[in-house]
Protein backbone atom coordinates (compact mmCIF):
# COMPACT_ATOMS: atom_id res chain seq x y z
CA UNK A 1 0.00 0.00 0.00
CA UNK A 2 1.25 3.20 -0.87
CA UNK A 3 1.01 6.30 1.62
CA UNK A 4 0.54 8.90 -0.99
CA UNK A 5 -2.92 6.61 -2.80
CA UNK A 6 -4.08 6.09 0.56
CA UNK A 7 -7.95 8.25 1.49
CA UNK A 8 -7.40 9.87 -1.96
CA UNK A 9 -10.17 9.76 -4.38
CA UNK A 10 -10.45 8.19 -7.73
CA UNK A 11 -12.53 8.04 -10.86
CA UNK A 12 -12.84 5.68 -13.29
CA UNK A 13 -15.10 5.71 -16.66
CA UNK A 14 -15.88 2.21 -17.87
CA UNK A 15 -15.14 1.12 -14.50
CA UNK A 16 -17.87 -1.49 -14.94
CA UNK A 17 -16.25 -4.11 -16.73
CA UNK A 18 -12.03 -5.20 -18.36
CA UNK A 19 -9.79 -2.91 -17.52
CA UNK A 20 -11.92 -0.29 -16.18
CA UNK A 21 -13.29 -2.81 -13.25
CA UNK A 22 -9.76 -3.93 -12.36
CA UNK A 23 -8.42 -0.24 -12.38
CA UNK A 24 -11.28 0.25 -9.33
CA UNK A 25 -10.17 -2.90 -7.62
CA UNK A 26 -6.46 -2.05 -7.56
CA UNK A 27 -6.83 1.66 -6.35
CA UNK A 28 -9.16 1.00 -3.82
CA UNK A 29 -6.68 -2.15 -2.66
CA UNK A 30 -4.47 1.48 -2.22
CA UNK A 31 -6.90 2.41 0.20
CA UNK A 32 -8.58 5.20 -2.22
CA UNK A 33 -12.57 5.79 -2.41
CA UNK A 34 -13.41 5.07 -5.58
CA UNK A 35 -15.97 6.06 -7.96
CA UNK A 36 -16.78 3.70 -10.69
CA UNK A 37 -19.00 5.03 -13.66
CA UNK A 38 -20.41 3.40 -16.39
CA UNK A 39 -23.14 3.96 -19.05
CA UNK A 40 -24.16 0.01 -18.28
CA UNK A 41 -25.95 -0.07 -14.83
CA UNK A 42 -26.61 -3.42 -14.13
CA UNK A 43 -22.74 -4.03 -14.71
CA UNK A 44 -22.04 -1.29 -12.43
CA UNK A 45 -24.03 -2.68 -9.95
CA UNK A 46 -22.63 -6.01 -10.01
CA UNK A 47 -19.28 -4.90 -10.11
CA UNK A 48 -19.38 -2.23 -7.44
CA UNK A 49 -21.27 -4.72 -5.11
CA UNK A 50 -18.75 -7.37 -5.86
CA UNK A 51 -15.84 -5.20 -5.00
CA UNK A 52 -17.96 -3.89 -1.74
CA UNK A 53 -18.11 -7.57 -0.77
CA UNK A 54 -14.30 -7.71 -0.87
CA UNK A 55 -14.37 -4.97 1.90
CA UNK A 56 -13.55 -2.23 -0.86
CA UNK A 57 -14.50 1.42 -0.65
CA UNK A 58 -16.54 2.08 -4.11
CA UNK A 59 -19.33 4.10 -5.07
CA UNK A 60 -21.06 3.05 -8.79
CA UNK A 61 -22.44 6.20 -10.47
CA UNK A 62 -24.46 5.59 -13.76
CA UNK A 63 -22.45 8.00 -15.99
CA UNK A 64 -22.49 8.40 -20.21
CA UNK A 65 -18.97 9.60 -20.90
CA UNK A 66 -20.66 10.95 -24.54
CA UNK A 67 -22.87 13.41 -22.40
CA UNK A 68 -21.29 16.84 -20.85
CA UNK A 69 -24.09 17.12 -18.59
CA UNK A 70 -23.42 13.46 -17.33
CA UNK A 71 -20.31 14.09 -16.97
CA UNK A 72 -20.39 17.15 -14.82
CA UNK A 73 -22.84 15.34 -12.62
CA UNK A 74 -20.69 12.39 -12.25
CA UNK A 75 -17.76 15.26 -11.07
CA UNK A 76 -20.41 16.48 -8.79
CA UNK A 77 -21.47 13.10 -7.39
CA UNK A 78 -17.79 12.27 -6.63
CA UNK A 79 -17.41 15.34 -4.87
CA UNK A 80 -20.63 14.98 -2.42
CA UNK A 81 -19.19 11.43 -2.13
CA UNK A 82 -15.91 11.77 -0.92
CA UNK A 83 -14.58 15.61 -1.43
CA UNK A 84 -11.87 16.07 -3.77
CA UNK A 85 -10.90 13.62 -7.09
CA UNK A 86 -7.04 13.02 -7.01
CA UNK A 87 -7.20 10.83 -9.90
CA UNK A 88 -9.53 10.88 -12.61
CA UNK A 89 -9.02 7.57 -15.45
CA UNK A 90 -10.89 8.59 -18.84
CA UNK A 91 -10.94 4.88 -19.49
CA UNK A 92 -14.24 4.14 -21.14
CA UNK A 93 -14.13 2.91 -24.81
CA UNK A 94 -15.34 0.96 -27.63
CA UNK A 95 -14.72 -1.07 -30.51
CA UNK A 96 -16.32 -0.31 -33.24
CA UNK A 97 -17.77 -3.55 -35.63
CA UNK A 98 -15.53 -2.31 -38.62
CA UNK A 99 -12.81 -5.38 -38.89
CA UNK A 100 -11.84 -6.11 -42.36
CA UNK A 101 -14.25 -3.48 -43.82
CA UNK A 102 -12.59 -0.29 -45.72
CA UNK A 103 -12.47 2.78 -44.12
CA UNK A 104 -14.89 4.62 -47.27
CA UNK A 105 -17.62 1.93 -46.12
CA UNK A 106 -18.01 2.81 -42.49
CA UNK A 107 -21.25 5.20 -41.61
CA UNK A 108 -21.26 8.38 -40.36
CA UNK A 109 -23.10 6.52 -37.67
CA UNK A 110 -19.94 4.36 -36.87
CA UNK A 111 -17.80 7.61 -37.07
CA UNK A 112 -19.83 9.18 -34.91
CA UNK A 113 -20.49 6.47 -32.14
CA UNK A 114 -16.46 5.81 -32.20
CA UNK A 115 -15.19 9.54 -31.90
CA UNK A 116 -18.17 10.13 -29.50
CA UNK A 117 -16.77 7.53 -26.61
CA UNK A 118 -13.41 7.03 -27.23
CA UNK A 119 -12.35 11.04 -28.19
CA UNK A 120 -15.13 13.36 -27.06
CA UNK A 121 -15.05 10.73 -24.23
CA UNK A 122 -11.84 11.81 -22.99
CA UNK A 123 -12.72 15.72 -23.64
CA UNK A 124 -15.47 15.96 -21.29
CA UNK A 125 -13.81 14.04 -18.79
CA UNK A 126 -11.10 16.50 -18.58
CA UNK A 127 -14.00 19.41 -18.98
CA UNK A 128 -15.64 18.27 -15.81
CA UNK A 129 -12.78 16.96 -13.71
CA UNK A 130 -9.80 18.89 -14.33
CA UNK A 131 -10.86 22.40 -13.60
CA UNK A 132 -11.39 21.18 -9.76
CA UNK A 133 -8.09 18.81 -9.58
CA UNK A 134 -6.22 22.10 -10.36
CA UNK A 135 -8.15 24.09 -7.84
CA UNK A 136 -8.07 22.69 -5.03
CA UNK A 137 -4.18 22.33 -5.40
CA UNK A 138 -3.28 18.45 -4.23
CA UNK A 139 -1.04 16.32 -6.19
CA UNK A 140 -3.23 14.31 -8.69
CA UNK A 141 -3.45 12.52 -11.97
CA UNK A 142 -4.91 11.96 -15.26
CA UNK A 143 -5.09 9.18 -16.90
CA UNK A 144 -6.22 8.41 -20.69
CA UNK A 145 -7.19 4.88 -22.04
CA UNK A 146 -5.09 4.56 -25.61
CA UNK A 147 -4.06 1.56 -27.69
CA UNK A 148 -1.10 0.65 -29.09
CA UNK A 149 -3.95 0.02 -32.38
CA UNK A 150 -3.74 3.65 -33.04
CA UNK A 151 -2.36 5.26 -30.33
CA UNK A 152 1.00 3.83 -31.57
CA UNK A 153 0.69 2.32 -35.13
CA UNK A 154 -2.44 2.26 -37.09
CA UNK A 155 -3.89 -1.58 -38.12
CA UNK A 156 -5.38 -2.10 -41.14
CA UNK A 157 -8.41 -3.46 -40.23
CA UNK A 158 -9.71 -0.87 -37.70
CA UNK A 159 -9.95 2.54 -39.27
CA UNK A 160 -12.08 4.31 -36.71
CA UNK A 161 -10.95 2.44 -33.44
CA UNK A 162 -7.05 3.66 -34.36
CA UNK A 163 -8.22 7.10 -35.57
CA UNK A 164 -9.61 7.80 -31.86
CA UNK A 165 -6.46 6.26 -29.99
CA UNK A 166 -4.21 8.60 -32.34
CA UNK A 167 -6.48 11.08 -30.82
CA UNK A 168 -6.14 10.46 -27.66
CA UNK A 169 -2.73 9.79 -27.46
CA UNK A 170 -1.50 13.03 -29.21
CA UNK A 171 -4.91 14.46 -26.35
CA UNK A 172 -2.36 13.50 -23.53
CA UNK A 173 0.57 14.48 -25.20
CA UNK A 174 -0.69 17.90 -25.21
CA UNK A 175 -2.39 17.62 -21.37
CA UNK A 176 1.04 16.54 -19.63
CA UNK A 177 2.46 19.86 -21.86
CA UNK A 178 -0.18 22.05 -20.45
CA UNK A 179 0.13 21.05 -16.78
CA UNK A 180 3.82 21.74 -17.13
CA UNK A 181 2.73 25.14 -18.44
CA UNK A 182 0.13 25.79 -15.50
CA UNK A 183 2.75 24.57 -13.23
CA UNK A 184 0.21 21.84 -12.12
CA UNK A 185 0.47 18.97 -8.86
CA UNK A 186 -1.03 17.29 -11.74
CA UNK A 187 0.60 14.85 -13.78
CA UNK A 188 -1.03 13.21 -17.20
CA UNK A 189 -0.37 9.36 -18.16
CA UNK A 190 -1.35 7.84 -21.21
CA UNK A 191 -2.14 3.99 -20.58
CA UNK A 192 -1.65 1.37 -23.62
CA UNK A 193 -3.56 -1.70 -22.52
CA UNK A 194 -1.19 -4.98 -22.91
CA UNK A 195 1.62 -5.84 -24.43
CA UNK A 196 -1.03 -8.41 -25.99
CA UNK A 197 -5.19 -8.09 -26.53
CA UNK A 198 -6.46 -8.11 -23.56
CA UNK A 199 -8.91 -10.46 -21.87
CA UNK A 200 -12.16 -8.65 -21.46
CA UNK A 201 -15.52 -7.38 -22.91
CA UNK A 202 -14.65 -4.84 -25.28
CA UNK A 203 -15.47 -6.69 -28.30
CA UNK A 204 -19.15 -7.01 -27.61
CA UNK A 205 -19.14 -2.88 -27.23
CA UNK A 206 -22.29 -3.19 -29.49
CA UNK A 207 -24.40 -3.65 -26.09
CA UNK A 208 -23.39 0.29 -25.17
CA UNK A 209 -24.01 1.35 -28.97
CA UNK A 210 -27.17 4.16 -28.85
CA UNK A 211 -29.76 3.22 -31.10
CA UNK A 212 -29.98 6.50 -32.61
CA UNK A 213 -26.64 5.67 -33.97
CA UNK A 214 -27.32 1.86 -34.78
CA UNK A 215 -27.72 1.40 -38.67
CA UNK A 216 -28.14 -2.43 -37.93
CA UNK A 217 -29.35 -4.70 -35.67
CA UNK A 218 -26.32 -7.46 -36.44
CA UNK A 219 -26.17 -9.80 -34.02
CA UNK A 220 -22.56 -10.00 -31.38
CA UNK A 221 -20.75 -12.65 -32.84
CA UNK A 222 -18.07 -12.59 -29.96
CA UNK A 223 -18.32 -11.87 -26.52
CA UNK A 224 -15.13 -11.79 -25.57
CA UNK A 225 -11.24 -12.02 -26.62
CA UNK A 226 -11.10 -15.45 -25.34
CA UNK A 227 -13.71 -16.70 -27.51
CA UNK A 228 -12.68 -14.89 -30.37
CA UNK A 229 -9.47 -16.84 -30.32
CA UNK A 230 -10.83 -20.49 -29.21
CA UNK A 231 -12.80 -19.53 -32.69
CA UNK A 232 -10.73 -18.51 -35.13
CA UNK A 233 -8.04 -21.77 -34.08
CA UNK A 234 -5.69 -19.43 -32.77
CA UNK A 235 -5.08 -21.14 -29.24
CA UNK A 236 -1.53 -19.94 -28.50
CA UNK A 237 -2.53 -15.93 -28.98
CA UNK A 238 -1.16 -14.39 -25.79
CA UNK A 239 -3.60 -12.68 -24.07
CA UNK A 240 -3.41 -10.04 -21.15
CA UNK A 241 -5.79 -10.02 -18.16
CA UNK A 242 -7.39 -7.01 -17.50
CA UNK A 243 -5.54 -7.25 -13.79
CA UNK A 244 -2.16 -7.17 -15.26
CA UNK A 245 -2.72 -3.87 -16.86
CA UNK A 246 -4.54 -2.47 -13.97
CA UNK A 247 -1.17 -3.04 -12.07
CA UNK A 248 1.11 -1.61 -14.35
CA UNK A 249 -1.40 1.67 -14.27
CA UNK A 250 -0.66 1.60 -11.38
CA UNK A 251 2.76 1.39 -10.97
CA UNK A 252 3.11 3.93 -13.58
CA UNK A 253 1.28 6.52 -11.88
CA UNK A 254 3.45 5.87 -8.22
CA UNK A 255 6.43 5.98 -10.78
CA UNK A 256 5.44 9.40 -12.20
CA UNK A 257 5.41 7.58 -15.94
CA UNK A 258 3.56 9.75 -18.64
CA UNK A 259 3.87 6.56 -20.76
CA UNK A 260 2.30 3.51 -19.16
CA UNK A 261 2.76 1.57 -21.94
CA UNK A 262 4.54 -2.44 -20.86
CA UNK A 263 7.79 -3.84 -22.00
CA UNK A 264 7.35 -5.87 -25.23
CA UNK A 265 10.05 -6.44 -28.03
CA UNK A 266 7.31 -7.01 -30.92
CA UNK A 267 5.66 -3.60 -29.75
CA UNK A 268 8.78 -1.44 -29.67
CA UNK A 269 9.81 -3.23 -33.07
CA UNK A 270 7.10 -1.71 -34.74
CA UNK A 271 6.79 1.67 -33.13
CA UNK A 272 10.47 1.66 -34.41
CA UNK A 273 9.74 0.45 -37.95
CA UNK A 274 7.11 3.50 -38.22
CA UNK A 275 9.31 6.06 -36.87
CA UNK A 276 12.34 5.01 -39.00
CA UNK A 277 9.83 5.00 -42.20
CA UNK A 278 8.59 8.55 -41.43
CA UNK A 279 12.29 10.07 -40.72
CA UNK A 280 13.32 8.42 -44.65
CA UNK A 281 10.63 9.63 -45.78
CA UNK A 282 9.79 6.02 -46.98
CA UNK A 283 6.48 4.74 -47.94
CA UNK A 284 5.20 2.50 -44.88
CA UNK A 285 5.01 -1.21 -45.60
CA UNK A 286 1.66 -3.04 -44.89
CA UNK A 287 2.04 -4.43 -41.31
CA UNK A 288 2.35 -8.31 -41.30
N1 LIG B 1 -9.15 -5.06 -24.61
C1 LIG B 1 -8.06 -4.68 -25.24
O1 LIG B 1 -7.32 -5.51 -25.84
C2 LIG B 1 -7.67 -3.23 -25.26
C3 LIG B 1 -6.43 -2.89 -25.83
C4 LIG B 1 -6.04 -1.56 -25.86
C5 LIG B 1 -6.88 -0.59 -25.33
N2 LIG B 1 -8.07 -0.92 -24.76
C6 LIG B 1 -8.91 0.15 -24.20
O2 LIG B 1 -9.16 -0.14 -22.83
C7 LIG B 1 -10.34 0.60 -22.43
C8 LIG B 1 -11.25 -0.32 -21.65
O3 LIG B 1 -11.81 -1.30 -22.53
P1 LIG B 1 -11.94 -2.84 -22.14
O4 LIG B 1 -11.08 -3.59 -23.06
O5 LIG B 1 -11.81 -3.00 -20.67
O6 LIG B 1 -13.44 -3.12 -22.64
P2 LIG B 1 -14.81 -3.44 -21.83
O7 LIG B 1 -15.88 -3.46 -22.87
O8 LIG B 1 -14.63 -4.64 -20.99
O9 LIG B 1 -14.96 -2.16 -20.89
C9 LIG B 1 -15.32 -0.88 -21.41
C10 LIG B 1 -16.33 -0.23 -20.48
O10 LIG B 1 -16.69 1.06 -21.03
C11 LIG B 1 -18.10 1.23 -20.82
N3 LIG B 1 -18.66 2.23 -21.73
C12 LIG B 1 -18.92 2.10 -23.07
N4 LIG B 1 -19.50 3.21 -23.54
C13 LIG B 1 -19.59 4.08 -22.49
C14 LIG B 1 -20.10 5.40 -22.35
N5 LIG B 1 -20.66 6.06 -23.39
N6 LIG B 1 -20.04 5.99 -21.13
C15 LIG B 1 -19.51 5.33 -20.08
N7 LIG B 1 -19.03 4.06 -20.14
C16 LIG B 1 -19.07 3.46 -21.34
C17 LIG B 1 -18.67 -0.16 -21.03
O11 LIG B 1 -19.97 -0.30 -20.49
C18 LIG B 1 -17.63 -1.03 -20.35
O12 LIG B 1 -17.94 -1.24 -18.99
C19 LIG B 1 -10.95 1.16 -23.72
O13 LIG B 1 -10.61 2.53 -23.85
C20 LIG B 1 -10.28 0.33 -24.79
O14 LIG B 1 -10.26 1.00 -26.04
C21 LIG B 1 -8.48 -2.22 -24.72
Amino acid sequence: MNDSLQGKTAVVTGGASGVGRCLCEVFAREGMNVVMADIEAPALEASAAGLRALGLNVTGVRADVTSPESMAALEAASREAYGNVHILCNNAGVGIKEAQRRMWTLTPNDWNWGFNVNVMGVANGLRAFVPNMLAHGEAGHVVNTSSGNGGLNSMPTTPIYAATKAAVTSMSEVLHYQFLMEGAALQAHVLFPGPHVVNTNILSSMRNRPKDLRDDDEPVAYTTMADLIKASGLKDMPLTEPEEVAETCLQGILAGKFWILPASESNDAQVRTRTDSILARANPALPG
